[in-house]
């Protein structure tokens, strides 16, 4: 896919799915580009994991076609492991690929990769050059607003992005000091697309899909990326795309929420790339975080994680949400929920 294509797709869509390690894997990917997230992006992976051959790195790589577009996300601290690991990424046939900035895990950090090299901004711009200059696709960048409150530095990133051939910027609205705690700041995401040149993406904290819409007028950006709101409201891009296209109120949205189909889904396509045990962990969280501001979600969750086999927790899982028939999901945005990840 060429840029002019994955803007022009964006357009027709700007609600994206987050890059999550543990999560956006090959089958959540599937699921979620069945449900209108515009394109996807696999977990972080390793340069240096692929020019070493690393065999689960190679393994985290593997897509289908009804996920395209379907991006790499790539980390490291060398450019020219960078660049040869993008091109190997090419070889695979994907549509773009996706530069991690925004990893805050000091594991990452500590050797100047992830969000540590939004310090290192003559690094940066050479990890940028190499990679554009190493490959035919599109290179996308995720980043944080800087690495503390008084170095972010979001406008000159993008620019230097933009100078780079870089195609879109996605903002994780906090600094890195801030890790998972405190709110994105939305008005400084707002700011910096005021100034720039490059698309960007805002990201963080949206939970529902009027905030999805909200989120997206109300900072002028190209598009917004979504994670933790998608693993309590799998429908949040369908419904956020809905409502953006004015085709949709509210209401109807409780009617078109199939969760029997959901659960289905993912059971299958565990069962098809991935071990029993990894399939029987991956249905009980999503399944749990599915379940968040249901009625009876906390007993729910306390009775699968004690079920055995994919198919009892399958079958206890459609059950609960069979019951719920039309019922509202309450908002449990002001709580605490999966305060750590790679970006
Ligand atoms: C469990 C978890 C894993 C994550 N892994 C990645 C990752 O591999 N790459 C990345 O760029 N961001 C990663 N992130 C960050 C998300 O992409 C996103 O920026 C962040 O969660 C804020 O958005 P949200 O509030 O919509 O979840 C991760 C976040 C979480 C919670």
């Amino acid at each position: 896919m060429n840029t002019k294509l994955l803007l022009e797709h964006l357009k027709k869509n700007p609600f994206v799915l987050a890059p999550m390690a543990g999560i956006t894997d090959h089958s959540f990917r599937t699921l979620m580009r069945q449900l209108d997230s515009s394109v996807v992006v696999s977990e972080l992976i390793s340069a240096n994991g692929i020019e070493y051959e690393n065999q689960k790195t190679l393994d985290m790589m593997g897509f289908d076609e009804i996920q395209r577009p379907i991006a790499i996300q790539l980390f490291g601290d060398d450019p020219e492991v960078i660049a040869k690991a993008a091109q190997f990424v090419e070889s695979k046939n994907v549509d773009f690929i996706d530069l991690n900035f925004g990893c805050p895990v000091p594991k990452v950090t500590k050797k100047g990769a992830g969000s540590a090299m939004l310090k290192d901004l003559e690094m940066f711009a050479k990890v940028l050059r190499a990679v554009v200059k190493a490959v035919n696709l599109p290179v996308t960048i995720k980043i944080r607003t800087g690495w503390d409150q008084n170095t972010r530095n979001s406008v000159e990133v993008c620019n230097i992005a933009f100078n780079e051939g870089i195609t879109w910027v996605a903002i994780h609205g906090r600094t890195r000091s801030q890790n998972y705690e405190g709110l994105a700041d939305w008005n400084y995401i707002a700011e910096v697309k005021s100034h720039v040149k490059i698309p960007v993406l805002g990201n963080g904290d949206i939970h529902t899909p009027e905030q999805a819409v909200q989120r997206l007028k109300q900072s002028g950006c190209d598009g917004v990326l979504i994670g933790r709101g998608a693993l309590k409201n799998p429908f949040i891009f369908s419904e956020a795309l809905q409502l953006w296209q004015g085709n949709s109120t509210l209401e109807s949205f409780p009617l078109q929420k199939n969760y029997t189909w959901v659960l289905t889904e993912l059971n299958s396509l565990y069962s098809r790339h991935s071990s029993e045990q990894i399939r029987e962990i991956q249905l009980k969280k999503f399944a749990a975080w599915f379940s968040a501001g249901f009625p009876g979600s906390a007993k729910f969750r306390k009775d699968i994680f004690q079920l055995e086999g994919p198919e009892h927790i399958l079958e206890a899982s459609i059950n609960y949400f069979n019951l719920l028939e039309k019922t509202l999901q309450e908002d449990t945005s002001q709580e605490k929920f999966l305060m750590g990840g790679h970006g």
